[in-house]
């Protein structure tokens, strides 16, 4: 019985620390250069938001979600995204991608059930990271990955996304 309950806190234990495994598939430097090719040739949004969703789904692991939610006048619409359905309307303010959005700030949150009014779109969902999307001083929307995982996102991961966000930006909106 002992070893049985050892058993499961050790899984427990493992399963909320950051595993080895979730790290990039791809380091950083070459992850920006291919975003920057698959976004270069192409000027429209969505096409981009929609690209841009499948390769971080590709190159980073144990995400139950990742997608785009885009301003429109004043709220934040479903955009392009990898995963189940999702809510399709997030007022500023409201749960981790209104908040983001609100403050434009990333949040990272190692407990969406911590959060208080976290919106469950997709139950399996634990921990999340939300980076807005922001063209110099315009809000664009946010960038949100959920994960099944509690505190999947490390501050490298965090780095690395906004890094990611930063290369679409760059690609969008060219001057
Ligand atoms: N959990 C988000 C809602 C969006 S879904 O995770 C796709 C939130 O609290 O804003």
């Amino acid at each position: 019985m002992a070893a049985v309950n050892h058993t499961e806190a050790m899984a427990e234990a493992v399963h909320t620390l950051h595993p080895a495994e979730s790290r990039p598939t791809l380091p950083l430097l070459e992850a920006r250069q291919q975003l920057g090719g698959l976004l270069a040739g192409e000027s429209d949004l969505i096409a981009n938001a929609a690209n841009m969703s499948a390769f971080v789904n590709g190159v980073l692991p144990d995400l139950n979600w990742v997608g785009f939610y885009l301003l429109r006048d004043g709220e934040l619409v479903l955009g392009p995204f990898q995963g189940r359905p999702a809510c399709v309307r997030i007022p500023l303010g409201r749960g981790v991608c209104g908040t983001s959005a609100q403050q434009r700030q990333t949040l990272r949150i190692a407990d969406v059930h911590s959060f208080s009014g976290h919106i469950a779109c997709d139950i399996r969902s634990r921990s999340e990271l939300v980076i807005p999307v922001l063209n110099g001083d315009e809000l664009v929307g946010v960038f949100d990955l959920d994960s099944p995982i509690e505190n999947r996102f490390s501050p490298d991961d965090q780095n690395y996304v906004e890094e990611l966000v930063d290369e679409f930006v760059r690609n969008q909106f060219k001057a």
